[in-house]
């Protein structure tokens, strides 16, 4: 496991400190790979591999303290959201740091190029260089599931010079999933040959969710939004694309109020597509049409991240915040539908990625994650010997999405992911709140999960259970699916729709959003029934306040308006 060998690499720092380069310390090793990885033998040679160096971002603690000056309702600098140079000050590396790293590379003939805040350095290099430089030895190891096989090494060591500046370097020793893990629990019934649902526009979203039964449900607005410069990006990656005709065919049977051409904006990364033939139609439609359809009038964009990464969707998330810690402008809104198990990153690699989401938040982004669908179990039934954790979902600096289903009275999902962290400690936002909830879960599942860990979700939205359908268009069909992938774009359509009045009212936008909710839980609808399965378990139940299945609850637009001081 990646973190014991923190410890090791620490002291085998201190050691080296004291003799002479060069010095090689480890930086991180494992045993073995885990569970569904098979070594195919060494990794030939003469195949180039990217090589992702994450460098020491010199003030993470001040971009902390920037984050909280600005997102805490009671701070008298509530609302100042810092500029990208201001933020990028923070997270870009020590010149001491750059220039030993970058002395090193070039002594070695490699030619890295600077992305993000300049803290991180990438270089496509041979598998033999990469095998040279951190004294790794890359073999090819097959993922199971997916077929698909790519280069991993088990232990990287770095030169004595560079070690304390790179805080983790990417494709390594982290065996994230090489395909992306979209958490939407159930298969539609299209696809499984057997009937589409016939679609209903019902007003209540006891059996079948639409927006205008979310309407109803969250008092959310059906009058358009008026503001350009409002925005709601969706994160999407390998082989889902959003179709404008499925959009259309969506509005035309739920939305009849809006044109049927309302549309949304595209931005592609590392050669995404988004080819619009009906087979390429993904369930990804399911984020655009419920922004699309939910935030009325808000201007959309979907960021459809492509094949260049190979690397699942853990090189997207990378690319997607780097790509946008490097603009002027960053969306007042993200959502994201995909995630990974936390125990399959590298605690450096998820504290680098959380903390570009810090500098989003500082900039003025909710960043939003939907929780996963794995329950307490995550993607791997096989580890269930405790509670997995969902990635990124976990990170404090972000705010996680899980899942509710039906009205009287809205009960958690079984599929909603929630827990608590092993990487990241409980922030002071949610402190008192976790407390409360553990107290009073008493010794239920001891053992399972860390009670020093950030609990997550936050919040949470409906997504119905099987058979209880939130209902989209894909590929031309009408048809149910569920997970909490249904519930951070509707999460995200209720910020979207405060935004734009905030902005009408000359107001800063809401930005990195916990210590307001959890200031103003009072805003959101309480869950306090249900529970979150998994490993043989009940999981942990909702209860009065706040839970780790469906965090503080659902929105309640009105109130959430009028804590936001509309
Ligand atoms: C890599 O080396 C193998 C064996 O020498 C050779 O067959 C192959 O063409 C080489 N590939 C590249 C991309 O150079
Ligand atoms: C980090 O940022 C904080 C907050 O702006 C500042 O007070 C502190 O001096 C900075 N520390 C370093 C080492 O730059
Ligand atoms: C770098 O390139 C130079 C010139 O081709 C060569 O002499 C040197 O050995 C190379 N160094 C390394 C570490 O590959
Ligand atoms: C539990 O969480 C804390 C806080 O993040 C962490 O320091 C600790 O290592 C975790 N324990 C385990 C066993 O993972």
């Amino acid at each position: 496991m990646v973190v014991a060998n923190t410890l090791v690499w620490i002291s085998l720092l201190s050691f080296a400190a004291a003799i002479p380069f060069p010095r090689r310390v480890l930086h991180a090793s494992r045993s073995s790979a885990p569970h569904g990885f098979t070594s195919l033998g060494a990794a030939p040679a003469n195949q180039s591999i990217k090589l992702r160096f994450a460098l020491a971002s010199n003030n993470v603690t001040g971009l902390e303290k920037a984050l909280l000056d600005v997102s805490t309702p009671s701070s008298a600098n509530y609302g100042n959201h810092l500029t990208k140079d201001e933020v990028n000050a923070f997270l870009a590396p020590s010149d001491e740091a750059l220039i030993a790293v970058q002395n090193w590379l070039s002594s070695n003939n490699v030619t890295a190029v600077s992305t993000g805040a300049g803290d991180w350095l990438t270089a496509t290099v041979s598998i033999s260089k990469a095998n040279d430089l951190l004294g790794a030895n890359y073999e090819t190891f097959l993922h199971a599931d997916s077929g698909k096989s790519y280069a991993r090494t088990l232990s990287v060591t770095l030169p004595a010079q560079v070690a304390a500046h790179i805080d983790d370097v990417h494709p390594s020793t982290t065996f994230n999933s090489p395909v992306s893990s979209k958490p939407v629990l159930s298969v539609p019934q299209a696809r499984k040959g057997g009937n589409g649902n016939s679609g209903s526009n019902a007003a209540s979203c006891a059996n079948t969710v639409t927006p205008t039964c979310l309407q109803t449900l969250y008092g959310i607005p059906t009058t358009p939004a008026t503001q350009s410069s409002n925005n709601i990006a969706v994160a999407g990656f390998i082989d889902q694309f959003a179709q404008q005709a499925d959009l259309q065919s969506f509005l035309g049977q739920f939305r009849t109020d809006l044109s049927s051409s309302t549309t949304f904006a595209l931005q592609t990364l590392d050669g995404g597509k988004n080819t619009q033939g009906a087979a390429d139609a993904g369930d990804e439609a399911l984020d655009i049409q419920y922004t699309v359809g939910v935030a009325t009038n808000v201007p959309v964009t979907f960021v459809s991240v492509g094949e260049k990464t190979q690397d699942g969707d853990l090189g997207g998330f990378l690319d997607i915040v780097n790509f946008l810690t490097a603009e002027t402008n960053v969306p007042p809104v993200m959502t994201t539908s995909y995630g990974e198990d936390e125990s399959d990153i590298s605690p450096a690699l998820a504290f680098k990625l959380c903390n570009a989401y810090m500098g989003m938040g500082a900039r003025g982004t909710s960043v939003l994650f939907a929780s996963g669908d794995g329950g307490v179990e995550g993607g791997s039934a096989q580890r269930c010997t405790t509670f997995q954790v969902a990635f990124p979902a976990d990170c404090p600096y972000l705010t996680a999405v899980g899942s509710v289903h039906g009205t009287s009275p809205e009960t958690a999902s079984t599929f909603s992911s929630g827990g608590f962290s092993n990487y990241f400690g409980i922030p002071d936002y949610q402190a008192d709140a976790v407390a409360t909830y553990l107290q009073t879960l008493g010794t239920t599942n001891q053992g399972l999960f860390n009670t020093s860990g950030r609990g997550y979700p936050d919040v949470a939205a409906q997504a119905c259970r099987r058979g209880e359908n939130v209902q989209i268009v894909s590929g031309g069909k009408t048809q149910g699916v569920d997970g909490t992938s249904c519930s951070s774009p509707i999460f995200a359509s209720v910020i979207a729709l405060i935004n734009d009045e905030l902005i009408t009212n000359g107001k800063s936008t809401l930005g990195f959003l916990n210590p307001f909710l959890y200031s103003n839980a009072a805003a959101l609808n309480d869950v306090t029934t249900g529970s979150n399965t998994g490993c043989g378990t009940n999981g942990f139940p909702a209860k009065t306040g706040w839970d780790p299945v469906t965090g503080l609850g659902t929105p309640n637009f009105a109130a959430l308006k009028a804590a936001a001081g509309l």
